[in-house]
């Protein structure tokens, strides 16, 4: 750890912090010295908790469940003692045809991907708004973009950037930051569910950059937007695809 981490002992709650990117994110916060309250679905906890860690603290709860987000302020502000960070990182992928998407499917996705953002939001303001120059930073995806086969995801991402914007100009006078990352084809097990590797993998031979983008290299964009280097900084969407959104 280095002392003088801009985001050293600030207090971070990461959404599906077990996943792919989320593990990433927590690892390199963690290693900056900031406590995290790792959230992720109580399925996933059970499975595998992660490794153990004196600032890392792990929840269980279904983000789709209404009550979660209460839940997940009650348990910062008592394993925490407060906030000065949210990382709304959960997120599921649907590929499938239009003709597929059924309601239940289109809601299940909105739900997580963008209800759960801005419930978390709405019920940490608060505990935000009294941390230390606090920051949200929201996960998008290139998909914001538009892609076909896929529309349920891409309208739930681009309904989070503009939750991002709106939540910068809420709550900046409140002292909250808000950011969103929009990560292009990174190497995790969401590449798997939907067969959206082999696809990934010939556009990323096609990018600027030549290769599959890592989780650390979400992470530490992340941990930028999240710390008072990024003091300035909000409102903003920032590509971390490539160079995808160019070529
Ligand atoms: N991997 C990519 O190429 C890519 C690209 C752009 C954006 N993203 C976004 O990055 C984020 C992380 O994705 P990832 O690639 O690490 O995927 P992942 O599947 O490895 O991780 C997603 C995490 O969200 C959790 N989650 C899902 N539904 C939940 C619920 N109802 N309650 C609690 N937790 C829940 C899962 O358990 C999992 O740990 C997502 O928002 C995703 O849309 C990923």
């Amino acid at each position: 750890m280095s002392p003088a981490s801009p985001i050293a002992r600030r207090r971070v709650v990461v959404t599906g912090a077990l996943g792919g990117i989320g593990s990433a994110v927590t690892a390199r916060l963690l290693a900056e010295g900031a406590r995290v309250l790792a959230v992720d679905h109580p399925d996933v906890v059970r499975s595998d908790p992660g490794p153990a860690a004196p600032d890392r603290h792990v929840l269980g709860v279904d983000l789709r469940d209404p009550a979660a987000s209460g839940e997940v302020a009650r348990q910062a502000a008592e394993r925490l003692g407060g906030l000065d960070g949210l990382v709304n990182n959960a997120g599921v992928e649907l590929r499938a045809p239009i003709s597929e998407h059924v309601d239940e499917r289109w809601d299940a996705v909105l739900d997580v991907n963008l209800g759960a953002p801005f419930r978390l939001a709405r019920d940490l303001a608060d505990l935000l708004a009294s941390g230390r120059s606090a920051a949200v930073v929201n996960v998008c995806s290139i998909a914001v973009t538009g892609f076909a086969g896929q529309i349920a995801y891409d309208a739930s991402k681009g309904g989070l950037l503009t939750l991002t914007r709106s939540l910068a100009v809420e709550l900046g006078p409140r002292g909250v930051r808000a950011n969103a990352v929009c990560p292009g084809f990174i190497d995790t097990p969401m590449l798997d569910e939907g067969a959206l590797r082999p696809i990934a993998e010939r556009v990323a031979r096609t990018l600027p950059l030549r290769r599959l983008g890592r989780p650390a290299d979400v992470a530490g964009a992340v941990s930028w937007l999240l710390g008072e280097d990024a003091g300035y900084v909000t409102g903003q969407s920032l590509f971390i695809d490539g160079g995808m959104n160019r070529s």
